[in-house]
């Protein structure tokens, strides 16, 4: 009862986290469900009512995950896989959500964790390509910037890329621009729709605070004492952590988040847009061609991506600083696929 009760909550129309707008459900595989990220995230997905099936894997853990988050009452199936299992946990799945793989310790960059993750992203990018090529992938290891771009030329080399259908998971900056800005605005955070373009990364993350009313008055130290404690969030998690990694809670949430938008815009609901790296147009002609903008989400995936908007001077030279960096963390990633 308790579940239906918190499943019902996140779907009142005014939730944060999940809306539920039609009867269509979706197999949902988690990979890396055994992680510090994974194991709540199985949890979230489980109180979705859009999710019908919860397919849990990971190198160690996942049965034992699947087995407890199975015993919550609500409608979907949960199974649990373990490492040889790979291709039974991905057969037959719409959704695919990517959290494997090792998280900063204090010092480290994102891009430090690059040798380690890129070979296990590119490995169960090849999974998905060869077992549900039509999936959608939702890839929350870091660094995103470049592990989103290795997960489309992985795909790509597989002959089954479909730009419509990879997304890099950029909800918890815009999580966390919210909670700030109406930490320092007095607003609620649903009065401070953030919208966080550029990339995830210290100076790829390019807050939009001009665009919306509580955020566009803000001015000198104060602006910039906001800005840059929404680019460097993580990095307050990770210093919290002294070791233990990185943020697992607030990530659970925002990527529980993403899942139902997109849940939501498979399913047929119109106007689900929001901010996700995805293969852009937008700076294509700077050589980039991953970007996070707002996206409109509908029954293939990426709908519509839509453009940064007006910026404020003070965004302008964000942006600057934003495109050569993402230039050389996607160039990293396809470099190493080709
Ligand atoms: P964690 O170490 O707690 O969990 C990672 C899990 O991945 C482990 O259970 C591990 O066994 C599993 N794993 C490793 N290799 C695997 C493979 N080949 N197949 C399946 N599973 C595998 O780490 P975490 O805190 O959950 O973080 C995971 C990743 O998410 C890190 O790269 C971290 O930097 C990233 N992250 C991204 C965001 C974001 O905003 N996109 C936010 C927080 C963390
Ligand atoms: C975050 O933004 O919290 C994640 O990318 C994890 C990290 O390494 O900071």
């Amino acid at each position: 009862m308790f579940a239906r009760n918190v499943a019902r909550a996140f779907t009142t129309p005014s939730s944060r986290l999940f809306s539920s707008s039609s009867a269509r459900h979706t197999k949902v595989t988690v990979l890396g469900a055994g992680g510090g990220i994974g194991q709540p995230l199985s949890l979230l997905l489980k109180l979705d009512p859009l999710v019908s099936n919860l397919s849990l894997y990971d190198i160690r853990g996942a049965p034992g995950v699947a087995a407890d988050v199975s015993h919550v009452d609500t409608h979907s199936e949960v199974n649990g896989y373990a490492m040889e299992n790979l291709d039974a946990a991905l057969e037959g799945t719409k959704v695919v959500v990517i959290p494997a793989g090792v998280p900063r310790k204090p010092g480290m960059t994102r891009d430090d964790l690059f040798n380690t993750n890129a070979s296990i992203v590119r490995d169960l990018a090849a999974a998905v390509a060869r077992v549900a090529p039509t999936a959608h992938i939702l890839v929350i290891s870091n660094p995103v910037n470049s592990t989103v771009p290795i997960v489309a030329a992985t795909l790509e080399k597989a002959g089954v890329f479909d730009p419509t259908r990879v997304y890099g998971v950029t909800t918890l900056d815009v999580v966390r621009a919210s909670r700030f800005l109406a930490s320092v605005s007095g607003a609620t955070p649903s009065e401070c729709d953030v919208p966080v373009v550029g990339g995830h990364s210290g100076p790829t993350i390019v807050p939009l605070l001009s665009q919306v009313s509580k955020g566009k008055g803000l001015q000198g130290e104060a602006y910039d004492t906001l800005v840059h404690r929404i680019q460097f969030g993580g990095d307050e998690v990770v210093k919290a952590k002294d070791g233990a990694g990185s943020a697992t809670l607030s990530m659970a949430y925002a990527g529980a988040k993403f899942a139902n938008s997109l849940l939501r815009g498979l399913n047929g609901e119109k106007g689900v847009i929001t901010p996700t790296f995805v293969k852009s147009p937008l700076f294509a002609d700077r050589g980039i061609d991953f970007f996070s903008s707002p996206v409109e989400l509908g029954v293939n995936g990426v709908e519509k991506i839509h453009p940064i908007g007006p910026l404020s001077a003070e965004e302008e030279k964000l942006l600057e600083a934003c495109l050569p960096e993402l230039k050389k963390n996607i160039e990293k990633g396809k470099a190493f696929v080709a």
